[in-house]
């Protein structure tokens, strides 16, 4: 069955350089949306957007720099996507950063910097996109979250904590913006094949035990015994987005194998 209210959309997703975003970009403009790519990496969006080619419904990616941390350039970013693309139906935020240490000796430069990112900029964006949208009474909204926001994991206390935030203020989102007709849901995956993960898995030590587990690590393994692919992420997401899930807000949709054992 093909996803409806996708074709002819016009999506935002931040963090659309490479990994979980881009994949999400690329499979929106796969099902004919037209999709803005908004990175901090603006050249690395800019050489994704261009592999991406015409999907003869808007034609090309639209990619752009943008720090999501900073609230004058998500306004201009938004007014310059709109002036561009049309008003927004869709907005999709994933830019993300993990900064790994053990609680008590985390500097406050990091455990900032990910508040910053993963919650200060997330509410940034859905602010400036969630009101416009809130005006038209039209439009959907989903955030990826992680599945390290339901069970703690050592040496992630302050992205845990970032991701648990987000994810509740998503349905604070959901249940302001719901007069209006937006819904508002968050994905969280476990470990996804990413640059995020691939990073994690080199500072962590990580072997066998990131599927398999670990008692000494205080890590449960994954269930399903893989780790998910991005494309595993961008159908929960496209999903969430599209009209078939007409009557879901506030959900939270877990893709990580059983990693967080249903919690
Ligand atoms: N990979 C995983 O295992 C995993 C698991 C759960 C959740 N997630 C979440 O999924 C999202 C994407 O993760 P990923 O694995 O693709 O990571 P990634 O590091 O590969 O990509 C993150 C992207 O966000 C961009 N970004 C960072 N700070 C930004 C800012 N201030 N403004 C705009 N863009 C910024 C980066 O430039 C990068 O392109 C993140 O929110 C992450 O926390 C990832």
């Amino acid at each position: 069955m093909e996803l409806a209210g996708l074709k002819g959309s016009v999506a935002l997703v931040t963090g659309a350089a490479q990994g979980i975003g881009a994949g999400i970009a690329a499979a929106l403009h796969a099902a004919g949306a037209q999709v803005a790519m908004a990175d901090i990496a603006g050249d690395k969006a800019a050489a994704f957007a261009g592999t991406l080619g015409d999907n003869g419904n808007g034609g090309d990616a639209f990619p752009l720099a943008l720090d999501i941390t900073d609230p004058g350039a998500v306004a201009d970013a938004v007014a310059r996507i709109e002036a561009r693309l049309g008003a927004i139906d869709k907005l999709v935020n994933v830019a993300g950063i993990q900064r790994l240490a053990p609680l008590v000796e985390q500097t406050l430069a990091d455990f900032d910097a990910t508040v910053a990112v993963n919650l200060r900029g997330t509410f940034i964006v859905t602010q400036a996109v969630g009101r416009r949208m809130a005006q038209r009474k039209r439009g959907a909204i989903v955030t990826v979250a992680s599945n390290a926001a339901r069970v703690p994991r050592v040496r992630q206390g302050a992205y845990c904590a970032s991701k648990a935030a987000v994810s509740h203020l998503m349905r604070v989102f959901a249940l302001e913006l719901a007069p209006a007709g937006i819904r508002v849901n968050t994905v969280a995956p476990g470990s996804t094949e990413t640059e995020m993960i691939r990073r994690m898995v080199a500072e962590m030590g990580y072997g066998p035990e990131l599927i398999g587990g670990s008692l000494e690590k205080f890590r449960v393994g994954i269930p399903l015994g893989k780790n998910a692919t991005v494309a595993d992420v961008a159908t929960a997401v496209l999903f969430l987005l599209s009209d078939q899930a007409g009557h879901i807000t506030m959900h939270e949709l877990v893709v990580d194998g059983g990693g967080a054992l249903g919690a």
